[in-house]
């Protein structure tokens, strides 16, 4: 699979385009990973879970890619979550509901049992502030961020990420729309200290989440990214941009 790192998702793509792209993504970070390490089970961690839609998408990598071996450690506090409404392909009215009437982990073991996928999930239920520091550093292949999106979350969270990434491995997140340099900076910088996670742009009109932008800008500088999707790989102590083949 060969595509270049290009411009996010234009403003017409449906919910639909995101997650397959996000797909995309997800399969080729897995497939990577187990071109590196042949025969080796791989271990994900992702932050921030929701109804289980990335984590079914992993759960199909490892097993396409790996033979199902390999584990998804999923954090997240399954607290009601109403911030991506309307994205996504596991959400409808009555998960809408199940979401207002505090059920949304009940929906995610739902949707991974019906994915087949309980054997590759493994749930840590909470903050990932408490979670991942208490994860063995340098056992994972791959460490997805995709929580809260303010900026102090999305920091903290790169921090307590690279350690935890063994050589060679990714740390990767979603919803990065734009980069630092596609945005006006001063009002991003602004935004974020403000904890506003999701915005318009007034002069480029996109719609982005200032705090991802910043917090991947301020701990990497440029990054690779595919539509929403962005990555870094570990070498050594340094941080390179990923070649996706
Ligand atoms: C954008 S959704 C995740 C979507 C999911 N990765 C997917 O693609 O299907 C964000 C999730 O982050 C979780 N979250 C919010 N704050 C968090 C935190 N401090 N630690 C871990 N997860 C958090 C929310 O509960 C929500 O389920």
């Amino acid at each position: 699979m060969h595509w270049a790192d290009g411009p996010s998702s234009p403003p017409s793509m449906s919910g639909e385009d995101i997650s397959a792209r996000k797909e995309r993504c997800l399969r080729s970070f897995v497939a990577l990973m187990a071109e590196a390490r042949p025969g080796q089970p791989l271990d994900i961690v992702e932050v921030g879970s929701w109804l289980g839609e990335s984590a079914i998408m992993w759960h199909g990598a490892l097993r396409d890619f790996c033979a199902g071996s390999g584990r998804v450690i999923c954090v997240d506090p399954w607290q009601p979550y109403e911030g991506k409404a309307g994205i996504g392909q596991l959400l409808d009215a009555e998960q809408t509901r199940q979401l207002n009437a505090r059920t949304a982990f009940a929906s995610f073991q739902n949707n991974i049992e019906r994915a087949g996928a309980s054997d590759t999930i493994e749930v840590r239920r909470g903050e990932s502030d408490d979670i991942l520091p208490a994860l063995p550093a340098g056992a994972f292949d791959i460490v997805y961020i995709d929580g809260d999106h303010s900026y102090a979350q999305v920091a903290k969270d790169i921090v307590n990420a690279k350690p935890l990434v063994r050589d060679g491995g990714l740390i990767c997140g979603d919803d990065l729309e734009v980069l630092y340099n596609e945005c006006n900076l001063p009002l991003a910088i602004k935004w974020a200290e403000l904890g506003t996670e999701y915005v318009r742009d007034p002069e480029t009109g996109l719609l982005f989440h200032p705090g991802v932008t910043l917090a991947v800008w301020r701990h990497f500088g440029e990054v690779s990214r595919w539509g929403l999707t962005w990555a870094m790989q570990r070498h050594g102590q340094s941080w390179r941009k990923v070649a996706l083949a």
